[in-house]
């Protein structure tokens, strides 16, 4: 084993302690050509493996750059980082407790303190590997309680429908295929100015397809939408749900951890009010992919939906049997995720959180100061949340075709000189720069740095287009 651990701290070192560019290559397509990847009959030196992973991590984008704003997760999470490490050198497998015991302990508990979080007095949860199996176990649950027997039996002439606002997630759909409803089924409501689920329009949709013969039996509400972090009216929906029998779920993937922070927690207020929550930990809360939980309120409601089989060889009914989590799952063999999620929240505590949720807030709030007081700049989307939607955009520029181009052409050209690198989004026919805030250590210097580069390369391109 030594020679290995040789090479692994080589590597680990080198990378911690090197100065770089967020970015070090954009001509992903040349990779294959620099780098020999091909698997061979013979196995190879341990020099040839420490190389490639140094090239690793060498050609992947830094994730934990003070100039990485590009997807909604950033930094490094050090004692996530380590649990993750120590989960792969145990290999447990959380299917049962004989083969997980701690980490199944830990995961019961961390399911606990989230649930607490959002306001379930009851329930349960289980930890998934994202956002999306999150909302796809979200949306199964919601089928199984309309129609319990289409576990078993399927579809049966039933045609159900779903219901998210225009700003979900795509994960939603994917879940509509896989459970078999079709994603025709899945329909995207409008969005109010800001970007928040139209309730009046829900509530049309709904008597609309009731008109028609469907089964309406699901609204899937989003705390924190991908492009401009929106928080949907939970109140007003869970009544629509009340009136017509539907599972209300909240795809907290990204928005959720704003429930630490006493001071905006109100932007997630009655998250209590549903039926089932998805929860990512490795986005805002740093810990390395892959780590979500779905969350539910009544008690045995995932065993009942998600259940069945594996009782010859694996669910023995022995003392154990009430503390293994394989049966309320969808996987079999699945990692102790539960120990980096644990450790990470055992080393920050909620007000470690909290700070770090806080500290980003206002951060988004001076940052779209600075957008306000550039004329060259215009915020095209509400910020509440961490994501701010703006366009470079000199006054005489009006044509959204050409702004489009242009922003899109800052974002690359950034990213091809190294950084920083921030991806570009559209919405509601306007297409920007999407800054997202999600690393803990950002200060206004990084922002401030990343502004003028924006101005800079937004400056040059247009003299380039002249
Ligand atoms: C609002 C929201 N929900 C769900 C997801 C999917 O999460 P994951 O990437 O963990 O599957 C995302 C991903 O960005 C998201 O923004």
């Amino acid at each position: 084993m030594q020679p290995y651990l040789d090479i692994f701290n080589r590597v680990v070192n080198n990378h911690l302690n090197k100065t770089r560019d967020v970015i070090q290559t954009t001509q992903i397509q040349d990779l294959d050509t620099q780098l020999d990847l091909q698997l061979q009959a013979k196995g190879a030196d341990l020099k040839t493996l420490e190389a490639v992973l140094q090239a690793f991590l060498e050609h992947s984008p830094d994730a934990a750059h003070p100039d990485f704003f590009k997807q909604l997760y950033a930094g490094r999470n050090k004692a996530a980082l380590i649990g993750d490490w120590v989960a792969s050198l145990s290999n447990v497998n959380m299917h049962t407790y004989q083969v997980s015991p701690v980490a199944t302990l830990m995961e019961r508990e961390v399911i606990k303190a989230w649930r607490d979080l959002v306001g379930y007095k009851t329930g349960e949860g289980m930890i998934v590997p994202g956002g999306s199996q999150a909302n796809l176990v979200g949306m199964m649950l919601g089928r199984h309680h309309a129609c319990p027997n289409f576990k078993t039996q399927g579809a049966d002439g039933r045609r159900l429908r779903a219901y998210v606002s225009d700003q979900a997630h795509y994960s939603s759909q994917k879940a509509a295929n896989t459970l078999g409803l079709g994603t025709d089924n899945l329909i995207g409501v409008a969005s109010d100015k800001q970007g928040r689920l139209c309730t009046q329009a829900l509530k049309a949709q709904i008597e609309a397809d009731l008109a028609l013969g469907y089964h309406p039996f699901y609204i899937g509400l989003t705390a924190g939408t991908t492009v401009t972090g929106a928080f949907d009216p939970v109140l007003e929906c869970r009544q629509i749900a009340d009136e017509y029998d539907l599972w209300l779920h909240i795809d907290g993937a990204w928005g959720a951890p704003v429930l630490f922070s006493p001071k905006h927690r109100q932007l997630l207020e009655n998250a209590q009010l549903s039926d089932s929550f998805s929860w990512d930990a490795h986005k805002l809360m740093g810990v390395p992919l892959t780590t979500a939980a779905i969350l539910v309120k009544q008690d045995g409601a995932l065993t009942e939906c998600c259940g069945g089989g594996g009782s010859n060889y694996l669910f023995h009914a022995d003392q154990y049997a009430h503390l293994n989590l394989g049966p309320a799952s969808l996987q079999c063999g699945r990692r102790a995720d539960a120990l980096k999620v644990w450790l990470s929240w055992k080393d920050l505590g909620n007000e470690g959180y909290a700070q770090q949720v806080d500290h980003l807030q206002e951060l988004r709030q001076y940052c779209v100061e600075q957008i306000n007081a550039n004329p060259n700049f215009e915020k095209i989307a509400p910020a509440p949340y961490l994501n701010v939607l703006f366009q470079f955009k000199p006054d005489h520029i009006t044509d959204e075709s050409i702004l489009a181009k242009l922003n899109i052409s800052i974002c690359q050209n950034m990213a091809h000189n190294g950084g920083p690198f921030v991806d570009y989004a559209s919405y509601h026919g306007r297409t920007g720069i999407r800054l997202i805030l999600a690393n803990e250590l950002t200060t206004t210097e990084d922002i401030d740095r990343f502004l003028q580069h924006c101005n800079a390369t937004g400056n040059k391109l247009l003299a380039e287009m002249l």
